[in-house]
């Protein structure tokens, strides 16, 4: 009987568990991306250097009103974390978390305009009203507080 009743739990905890594990294993999450653009303001130019743990995505140079972007899965852990340093005329170098998990799962596409003052995301709604795709959320940011 002892048997019996311990066939069950293992039966009960596989059930309870493969499908989730399954899940976590299949379902890959889909790509994000995220958009840098140069807005500083007296149109300097903007040196901007992103990594993540595992990916350095090189030194990039822009003119006003110039983007960079790069797409990337996240990791179903929760973990994901880009991070650039950004730096202008004067020798002005600042860092900023560019994509933070817990901050930023909701957005596929993160824009983002660069400030001399901080980093501002706009939240695009994806909603199609006939074509048009209106911004509804500007969120700025302080840089982080250590300095490149
Ligand atoms: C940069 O991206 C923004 C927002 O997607 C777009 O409006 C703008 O035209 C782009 N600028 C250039 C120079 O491509």
């Amino acid at each position: 009987m002892a048997d019996l009743a311990r066939s069950f739990l293992v039966l009960g905890l596989l059930i309870a568990t493969v499908p989730s594990l399954g899940h976590a294993l299949l379902s890959r999450k889909p790509k994000t991306s995220v958009e840098i653009q140069n807005v500083l303001e007296g149109r300097d130019d903007l040196t901007i250097h992103c990594k993540s743990k595992d990916d350095d995505l090189g030194v990039q140079y822009l003119k006003p009103r110039e983007n960079f972007s790069f797409r990337f899965r996240p990791n179903i852990f929760g973990t994901t974390l880009f991070f650039c340093s950004f730096a202008w005329k004067g020798g002005v170098c600042r860092w900023f978390d560019i994509y933070e998990h817990d901050r930023d799962e909701h957005c596929t596409k993160c824009t983002w305009q660069i400030f001399k003052e901080g980093p501002c995301r706009f939240t695009v709604d994806d909603y199609d009203y006939g074509g048009e795709h209106g911004v509804v959320d500007e969120l700025c940011y302080d840089w982080n507080p250590d300095r490149c």
